[in-house]
């Protein structure tokens, strides 16, 4: 059994009995947008400090805990605060979240985030469905040996963003009125935002978007053959698009702007797909 794997068990077995139930469906919620926490039914909450071995966010504006609830009938656990690789952790450690959560139990994953606009036609506070990534600006976080028991060496991620949901999503999104633009998100590794020229190189690379997480994310999780739907909110246009400067602060305020659309949309998302996507046999050990 590889070390990260055991770290995984130990943190796992260090909070079983606080785990109210086996979720379906989990949430990672991004920048401005972890007050969606505050809107649902809470079962129980586990602060990251109190689990052995797991790494705790620092960034302010990130809770730093997971939230178990219920979004229609659907149980869900939800990350309020994620791990960033800007914060100095390793990437096992910024996944090892995703991997606790598919361990719990959850196989669909719904990825949120704030990230800065690259294609030219997007403007802040537009939600974008993420269709497809690039991530070869950090490092895989499936680098070091690999735990068969979580995926295969080599796993595939020709659609690492389940077409199924992504109809789901646009289907629904329509039927609430809500606008949604469809594009590739690009992860650097921040904390700076980019740099113009750096914007652009995103655009001729074939970004829409560009942010410092969720990439990685959904890497670990198809591994392991979770389901999984990004969106992301486009909290400002990247740099050079606008004359502006960029402020942590003001991609909070886009964010915290546009939070009561983002949660008909996400709700309507996981009351209605929660309910009747099953994926596959999924890969467990004992
Ligand atoms: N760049 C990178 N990450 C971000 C941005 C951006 O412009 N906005 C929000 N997250």
């Amino acid at each position: 059994m590889t070390r990260s794997y055991e770290r995984l068990k130990r943190c796992f077995e260090s909070i079983e009995g606080r785990i109210p139930f086996r979720p379906k469906a989990a949430l990672v919620l991004g920048s401005g947008l972890g007050e969606y926490a505050e809107h649902i039914q809470v079962d129980a909450t586990l602060e990251y400090r109190d689990i052995a071995d797991f790494p705790v966010s620092t960034v302010s504006g990130h809770r730093g805990r997971f939230v178990f609830g219920h979004i229609g009938t659907v149980p869900v656990v939800m990350m309020q605060g994620r791990i960033h690789y800007y914060e100095g952790y390793s990437m096992e450690d910024v996944v090892l979240p995703i991997r606790l959560m598919h361990r719990m139990g959850a196989d669909l994953l719904f990825l949120t985030n704030a990230s800065g606009s690259v294609n030219p036609e997007f403007q802040a506070g537009d939600f974008m469905l993420i269709t497809d990534h690039i991530m070869n600006f950090v490092p895989s976080p499936l680098i070091g040996q690999n735990e068969e028991a979580l995926g295969c060496r080599f796993p595939d991620m020709s659609e690492i963003y389940s077409r199924e949901l992504r109809e789901s999503v646009k289907r629904i999104a329509r039927e609430l009125g809500i606008p949604l633009r469809e594009g590739v998100y690009i992860q650097t590794s921040g904390p700076n935002f980019e740099t113009p020229a750096e914007v652009r190189m995103c655009r001729v690379l074939g970004a829409d978007a560009v942010g410092m997480s969720t990439a990685c994310e959904a890497v670990a999780a198809r591994h392991m053959g979770m389901k999984i739907c990004g969106i992301s909110c486009i909290s400002n246009l990247g740099a050079g698009l606008s004359p502006e400067t960029l402020r942590d602060e003001d991609v909070r305020i886009t964010a915290a702007r546009v939070a009561p659309q983002f949660r008909r949309l996400v709700t309507a998302l996981i009351s209605r797909i929660g309910t009747s996507v099953h994926p596959g046999e999924e890969k467990r050990d004992g």
